[in-house]
């Protein structure tokens, strides 16, 4: 029993990180870009038509708040969680630090979910509106080469969703910093193509579209809100980044913070202007946001926002699958999951096992299971993460009220825990099969910990 509780001492994880071989490079700058580079992507982009069409109809508006409330809060957590204990890993680390070995295992195991799933879920969604742009110069592919067999389009594979994760794991392959210069300027590009659509659209606004507001009720909102959490997904990647930022400290909470906050605003309006130009039952589509465009006979300014989504989807595939290699590594490096997914090369700095092997199975799933399956798997998986980092706070406020904080959560204990109630209440919306699925992927990860983790943790290794 008291091995489920153990716990990495702070001191200890510090001094871990301060040996850590990978190169710190990263600052305040690139990790809001980072942020942004990781958020801005399909939920916006693609989930936005189909949310405003069958759930929440003009009042997505409100979807997208209610859901930002949700993740401010929850940001806020994270950014005291990675300003007392900046180490790569993030939740799953914090929680070997509060509560110890078993639920931060679970823990990582969910992030896996969570990271794993969205690199595959987004592939998807690039690949759509990749296929889309192609059609646009008169270049088709089979329905059978570029979809999953549960897509319900006849689909075979997903080859282009295939294809792009595994060109993201060469990418993050080389280091760090390459992919964070690549990263900053399709972060630009993204923002850019925002801002254009932003400029163009509120136009073509005609606030006769905004009536009825609540076509779906506050069922819809709520149900709305827990799929366009998807949207905002990513922030807390950056805080997997710590050890390869120069001053973790002072950078990570601004990173998250001000990612987060320049996400949301930019959400608010593109949805408001979106629901403003085009009749909400219209917007059904594979690409809302170049389809709104294309409905005011604005083609050209389309174009470029398709180019634009299609770049700016692919930052969020370099961040996630970034995510998800550096839990892994964390967890392999603790000894609960096989070493091998630790070792670091020497010539790059990073971790190349790892990150091929990452690449090739989230390659694999995005080839054969569909977007929406994926994307509430994603969602659940993110919420649990969530909802332990807001009570991990309240546990360390009380454990370990030494340890210095450059960032501080006003009100503990009650914001964190209107944060932990907030991702409850978003997860019970969510589909029954979803739960089903999350309790097995939970069930094989319990496993894995009594066969494998606990007798190779490192923990039991060092006690021996
Ligand atoms: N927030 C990310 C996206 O919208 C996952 O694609």
């Amino acid at each position: 029993m008291a091995k489920l509780f153990r716990k990495k001492e702070i001191s200890r994880l510090l001094a871990e990180s301060n040996k850590s071989k990978l190169s710190k490079s990263l600052g305040a700058m690139d990790l809001t870009l980072l942020g942004i580079g990781g958020i801005i992507g399909t939920g916006i982009f693609v989930l936005t038509g189909v949310v405003a069409a069958k759930d929440a109809g003009p009042a997505i508006i409100l979807s997208f708040i209610i859901s930002a409330i949700v993740c401010g809060l929850t940001a806020l957590c994270y950014a005291e969680f990675s300003s007392a204990i900046p180490i790569s890993g993030s939740v799953y680390t914090y929680t070997y630090a509060t509560i110890g070995e078993f639920l931060a295992f679970l823990i990582g195991w969910d992030l896996m979910l969570e990271y794993l799933l969205a690199t595959s879920a987004v592939a998807v969604g690039w690949s759509a509106y990749f296929g889309a742009l192609l059609e646009g110069f008169g270049i088709h592919i089979p329905k059978e080469l570029a979809s999953a067999p549960g897509a319900g389009e006849g689909g075979i594979i997903n080859l282009p969703a295939i294809i792009i994760v595994l060109l993201i794991a060469a990418l993050l392959s080389k280091g760090i910093k390459e992919s964070a210069k690549f990263n900053n300027i399709i972060v630009m590009v993204k923002l850019v193509v925002i801002f254009l659509f932003i400029a163009v659209g509120v136009k073509y606004v005609q606030p006769e579209n905004w009536t009825p507001f609540m076509p779906f009720g506050f069922e819809g909102v709520m149900l709305g809100a827990a799929t366009v959490f998807f949207a905002y997904i990513g922030f807390d990647a950056v805080s997997t980044a710590a050890e390869e930022v120069k001053n973790p400290q002072r950078d990570l909470p601004i990173g998250l913070i001000a990612s987060l906050t320049i996400c949301t605003i930019l959400y608010i309006v593109v949805s408001l202007i979106l629901t403003g130009m085009v009749p909400y039952e219209l917007l059904n589509v594979a690409d809302p946001v170049a389809f709104a465009l294309q409905y005011v006979q604005q083609d050209a300014v389309a174009g470029i926002i398709s180019v634009g989504a299609i770049s700016g989807i692919t930052t969020v595939l370099l961040v996630v699958l970034y995510g998800q290699i550096r839990v892994t590594y964390a967890m392999s490096r603790d000894g609960l999951l096989p070493k091998v997914l630790s070792s670091v090369n020497i010539k790059t700095q990073t971790p190349m096992i790892n990150t091929w092997t990452m690449g090739t199975i989230a390659a694999l799933i995005a080839g054969l299971v569909d977007l929406r399956t994926l994307a509430h798997l994603v969602n659940i998986g993110t919420l649990t993460a969530f909802l332990l980092v807001a009570v991990a706070v309240i546990i360390l406020r009380r454990t370990h009220p030494e340890i210095p904080r450059a960032f501080k959560v006003p009100l503990v204990p009650v914001l964190p825990a209107i944060s932990a109630l907030g991702c409850f209440y978003l997860m019970i919306q969510l589909p029954a099969m979803t739960w089903q699925a999350f309790a097995i992927w939970m069930a094989i990860g319990t496993a894995v910990y009594f066969i494998y983790s606990r007798k190779n943790s490192n923990l039991e290794t060092e006690q021996k």
